[in-house]
């Protein structure tokens, strides 16, 4: 789709969110709303594209600084969708200024695809006759509320919009709604923007209006049905964002599914639109991937998984319950049931971190295993070393973190205190219960275990010195 302008309007407040933050910023499938639009609009080579902001306009810019491919205009004060426009085309690079076709659309429509906006081209485009001077998205809603409505006059002629606020009771029934998403000629849009008012319900300028005025003055309007309501559903409150949240999700799961990743309840499974996964990988209910995550092919992540901004590699399993942070981990793992991997951690291939592990800045070499009830903090972690249950690195001071080193095939018998900083050498075995404080070379025992000592008929005397057992 080429030759084209676009202006998207997000100044507005959202007072509808309540929130300290811009609506526009409100995170849908791990991703600002305004994203989605931006996207949209990027996959069709729009020529120049115009962000209006104001209510918040810092937090929206810095949000979305993406040198070149975008510009903003500043809307302030923001004196409706009309107005926003107005403003809006005082951005547009004036090498555009010959482009006849202008794309205008909300930040507030995330679920907008760019299949559908061709259409709406396609419906601008094509017309036989005159040439539409602007063409709009329509849909169909059993509930219209909220949305600006299509009135056609006898002849099926689309006349005007009319805002909810402004309807006549009679119109109320009227669920053809105005999905905020026009095409409209440059020309025409400079000749009338000028005619707008402010007589109405919100005493704001109407975008929409440029409809009836093409109307008055015996210029084509389109308008393309589109058959998906969902996809051009503006989200003005938390409801709605949930509502298209859930869409989204649905959608990122079904592209998943026909690309050979088996969800077992899509119902109860949330990936967020960022999130890559390879094929014969199967994912469990109550899984919840997020941000960059990538998992690879034929990997398990079962219930109830916590997965953020992580890779996980192919063949590897995430049990139950398990949390995995900013880490990285390596093919052929498996990780939990209830483990917990803290950011920061580079899990080679072939390592186990069984239950009640907490992980965290861990280098873990090949085939390493944490199985049992550990604490692993700031450490370098050779191949193949085995660590006991209830093994903790204690990295802390009280004022400086340290790093425990393990170097290869060490052996950490179990309720060992590795008191950082501290090495220990290559194949090295410590005792069960020891509190290594110094380094241990390579291929030594180390014990601080207490000789043990054995009272034979001890409990016996006890008790006949009056002690209960
Ligand atoms: C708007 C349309 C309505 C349509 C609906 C579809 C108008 C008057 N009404 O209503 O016909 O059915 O979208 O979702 O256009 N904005 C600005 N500056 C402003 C006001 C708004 O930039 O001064 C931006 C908002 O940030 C938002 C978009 O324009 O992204 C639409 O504004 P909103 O208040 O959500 O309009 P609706 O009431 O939903
Ligand atoms: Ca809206």
């Amino acid at each position: 789709m080429r030759n084209f302008t676009a202006i998207v309007l997000a100044a507005g407040k959202g007072t509808r969110f309540k929130s300290a933050m811009p609506k526009v910023l409100h995170p849908i499938g791990g991703r600002p709303m305004l994203y989605y639009p931006l996207q949209a609009l990027r996959a069709l080579k729009a020529k120049d594209i115009v962000v209006v902001v104001g209510h918040k306009a810092e937090d929206v810019m810095a949000r979305f600084n993406e040198n070149g491919f975008l510009s903003f205009a500043v809307q302030e004060p923001q004196l409706g969708t009309g107005h926003a426009v107005m403003c809006g085309l005082k951005g547009l690079k004036a090498a555009g200024n010959d482009v006849q076709d202008l794309l205008i659309l909300s930040g507030d429509v995330p679920l907008i695809t760019e299949q559908t906006i061709k259409a709406l081209f396609g419906a601008h485009r094509g017309t036989k006759g005159a040439a539409p001077v602007i063409s709009f998205i329509s849909t169909e809603l059993s509930d219209p509320t909220g949305y600006g409505r299509v009135i056609r006059d006898e002849n099926g002629r689309i006349q005007r919009i009319v805002e909810h606020k402004d309807l006549k009771p009679s119109e109320h029934r009227i669920n053809e709604v105005n999905a905020g998403i026009y095409l409209v000629n440059r020309p025409f849009l400079a000749e009338n923007l000028k005619k707008l008012g402010t007589k109405n319900a919100q005493k704001e300028f109407y975008l929409p209006d440029l409809v009836r005025l093409a109307y008055e003055s015996g210029q084509s309007v389109s308008a393309l049905t589109a058959s998906d309501a969902d996809e051009v559903m503006g989200i003005n409150n938390r409801v709605e964002l949930a509502r298209a949240g859930r869409l989204l999700n649905q959608r990122t799961l079904k592209g998943l599914m026909l690309n050979g990743v088996s969800i077992v309840d899509p119902d109860a499974t949330y990936i967020e639109s960022t999130v890559k996964v390879g094929p014969d990988t199967t994912v469990y209910p109550g899984a919840y991937i997020a941000g960059s995550a990538t998992i690879g092919a034929n990997a398990t992540i079962e219930q109830g998984v916590l997965i953020r901004d992580s890779a996980i590699g192919d063949n590897t399993a995430v049990k139950a319950y398990s949390v995995i942070e900013d880490s990285s981990i390596g093919c052929n793992a498996s990780i939990g049931p209830f483990a917990r991997l803290r950011p920061g951690n580079v899990i080679m291939d072939n390592v186990r971190i069984g239950n009640f592990v907490e992980v965290k800045k861990t280098r873990m070499g090949k085939g390493a295993k944490a199985n049992h009830l550990s604490y692993l903090g700031d450490s370098i972690i050779g191949r193949h070393v085995n660590i006991g249950a209830g093994t903790i690195t204690c990295n802390y001071d009280g004022i400086k973190k340290y790093t425990t080193t393990i170097k290869d095939n060490a052996f950490i018998g179990s309720d060992t205190q590795l008191v950082a900083p501290v090495v220990v050498g290559k194949g090295a075995y410590v005792g069960s219960g020891t509190t290594v404080t110094k380094n241990v070379p390579a291929g030594s025992l180390v014990v601080t275990r207490a000789s043990e000592r054995v009272v034979r008929g001890w409990a016996k005397k006890r008790l006949k010195k009056g002690h209960q057992a």
